[in-house]
């Protein structure tokens, strides 16, 4: 069975997370930086930082970026070098920073690991609660490259890992549900997603898990095919896929 304590989770997975192309990519860091309307007074939480990828995008923009993670792991291999940005453990369920405090709040793929529609709730919530008046959450999923593929998607990811799949209305509704002001969703493109460095840099899957992957994407479905535009390129596997931001306004 999949492991779903989030700690021990992102243990295993963090050795090899700075190697994913994605988490470094500059399509998805644009987005965030036009999503997030960044000004350099501005102090902003990435709650679920990881290892900082989103914290060091946003710090070149405000005052400060304060990441926090659950696992003390993925903090140990955080992006150094940017002055204004610090990093500590801590629970987006349960925050321990003041109401009010943040300008900002962003949390990339994070929501999908709280497995718990509760859970959710809550932190979604908590990010309410830490914003300024008028200050903005951003969040960001990805989402299957068309709602007909919903089902497959979820197959997919059962592979290899235990998740919550979202459509980009529910990520709205979310945010409504959690007493945000003003929601709203966009879809970003994401195209040329590298599937075996996505396999390959994951740090739990068996070769056969990745085979069983590679195998349900090459051979699709006609409709799965055209909606991730699945095809080689110098020996890899591309696909395209979706990103949803939901912005919240408090
Ligand atoms: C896919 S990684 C995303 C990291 C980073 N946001 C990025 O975009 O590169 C998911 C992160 O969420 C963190 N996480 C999971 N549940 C959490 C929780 N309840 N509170 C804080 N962080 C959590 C994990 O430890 C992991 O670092």
């Amino acid at each position: 069975m999949l492991e779903t304590d989030q700690k021990k989770v992102w243990k295993a997975r963090a050795k090899t997370y700075n190697n994913l192309k994605w988490v470094n990519n500059d399509n998805l860091k644009k987005a965030i930086l036009k999503h997030g309307d960044f000004a350099p007074n501005q102090i902003v939480l990435d709650a679920g930082t990881g290892t900082g990828a989103i914290a060091v995008t946003i710090a070149p923009h405000v005052k400060e970026v304060h990441g926090i993670d659950i696992s003390p792991e993925m903090l140990s291999l955080a992006f150094n070098g940017c002055k204004n940005v610090s990093y500590k453990e801590g629970d987006i369920r349960s925050m321990k920073i003041a109401d009010g405090y943040y300008d900002r709040v962003t949390a990339r793929n994070v929501f999908h690991n709280i497995l718990s529609a509760e859970d959710r709730l809550k932190a979604a919530k908590e990010c309410l609660r830490v914003l300024k008046k008028g200050g903005k959450f951003i969040l960001q999923e990805g989402v299957p490259p068309h709602p007909s593929l919903k089902s497959d998607f979820e197959r997919i990811f059962a592979l290899k890992e235990t998740r919550v799949t979202f459509v980009p209305e529910e990520m709205k509704k979310l945010l409504r549900d959690a007493g945000f002001a003003k929601a709203s969703v966009e879809i970003v493109k994401d195209p040329d997603f590298d599937l075996i460095n996505w396999l390959d840099n994951d740090g739990t899957l068996s070769e056969e898990v990745k085979k069983r992957i590679v195998y349900l994407h090459v051979n699709g479905s006609e409709e799965f095919k055209k909606h991730y535009n699945v095809r080689t390129a110098g020996g890899r596997i591309l696909i395209d896929t979706n990103a949803a931001f939901a912005i919240g306004e408090k």
